[in-house]
């Protein structure tokens, strides 16, 4: 089964074998199956976090499910979104209901079921401040559960899932607590400038998409995965010195005395933005995110990001993390 067309990246993979549950007795029979077999076992949400290799042995496993529904609780709603609820449409089809919570993470690619993974964030706002809970089966024994926000141990673009459950667990639904209370988050950059003085939910949505599309590549026109490196955090005297050096740099302090830094301005300070070499590139409009021109693998990227992540490492002696996961069966 082919996947290149299931991975934003647009990289060239070959599962051996491939199922896509609609609903949950499906995705047992699924589960079930590797276990009989003895099968290797991927899972595959939307692909646009993901780095594939050129061939997944046993069985990968993308979740169909796409349901979803609100519970009202008063001036707030419960959303519950099945694994394969498109995010983004779920952002805007929430927003267009005047529901704040989510409209700041408008526009981010991948599906419901992957968000929690790496605590998806954009425009000041996370995943983790609206989460209620995740709901999941466990790949040992098949038994279901419901984590809630603290057994997820959120973190920047960080959670358990990326942690002591990587691999151990296939996320089926989430739970979001949405208000109908206005509450427009536009601290981050220039996003106030960009909606009136009493904005909708969906305002401020369309206005962050606006953002979005001057700044970051469309996956559909050329292969990439959002941010390749996490913004680092370094230790307040590193950051210290890098400012006294740098003036302009942007730096955000963090409540526990370290510093979070930019990636995309170390990068392109470095002077590599829209350097391309092979099949890969530093987007020409932010240095954060790496674009696939098409024909290239997964070693290939790994191998350019490396050159990266060492020229700013070298200018710098910050050493920047890889965001996106490499898929690789359980
Ligand atoms: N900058 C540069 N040059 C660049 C890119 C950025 O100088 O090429 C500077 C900007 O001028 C700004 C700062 O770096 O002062 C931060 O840039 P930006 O606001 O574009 O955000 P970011 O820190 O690069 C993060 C997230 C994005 C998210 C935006 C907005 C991470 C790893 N990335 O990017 O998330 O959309 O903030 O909230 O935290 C993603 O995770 O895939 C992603 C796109």
């Amino acid at each position: 089964h082919d996947l290149s067309r299931d991975n934003t990246l647009g990289l060239p993979c070959q599962a051996e074998r491939f199922v896509a549950p609609a609903g949950l007795g499906e995705l047992r029979e699924a589960l079930d199956l590797v276990h009989r077999a003895g099968w290797p076992l991927t899972l595959l949400g939307g692909g646009s976090n993901l780095i594939l290799p050129a061939w997944l042995p046993g069985l990968v496993v993308h979740p169909a499910m796409q349901s979803w529904w609100l519970e009202e609780q008063g001036r707030e709603v419960l959303v519950h979104a099945e694994a394969a609820v498109v995010w983004h449409e779920l952002v805007m089809a929430l927003a267009g209901r005047g529901l704040w919570g989510i409209e700041n993470l408008a526009l981010i690619p991948g599906d419901c079921g992957a968000a929690p993974i790496q605590n998806i964030g954009a425009y000041g706002v996370e995943l983790s401040d609206v989460i209620e809970a995740v709901h999941l089966i466990h790949l040992d024994d098949g038994h279901e559960a419901v984590l809630s926000p603290a057994e997820c141990a959120f973190g920047y673009r960080d959670s358990i899932f990326k942690g002591a459950l990587d691999g151990r667990v296939v996320i089926t639904r989430l739970v979001l607590r949405l208000s109908r209370t206005p509450s427009p988050r536009l601290g981050y950059g220039d996003l106030s400038g960009r909606v009136g003085a009493a904005p909708s939910a969906r305002d401020v949505a369309e206005a962050v998409c606006a953002i979005r599309r001057e700044k970051l590549p469309d996956p559909a026109v050329l292969g990439n995965a959002g941010s390749f490196f996490k913004n680092p955090v370094v230790a307040a005297d590193l950051a210290r010195r890098l400012v006294d050096d740098h003036p302009t740099m942007p730096h955000f302090p963090q409540p526990d005395g370290r510093v979070k830094l930019a990636a995309g301005w170390l990068i392109d300070q470095c002077g590599l933005k829209g350097w391309r070499q092979g099949h890969f590139g530093v987007h020409e409009r932010q240095a954060l995110v790496l674009v696939h021109f098409g024909g290239g693998s997964a070693v290939e990227l790994l191998d350019f990001a490396g050159r990266v992540a060492e020229a700013v490492c070298e200018r710098f002696g910050v050493m920047l993390e890889r965001e996106p996961r490499l898929a690789a069966p359980a």
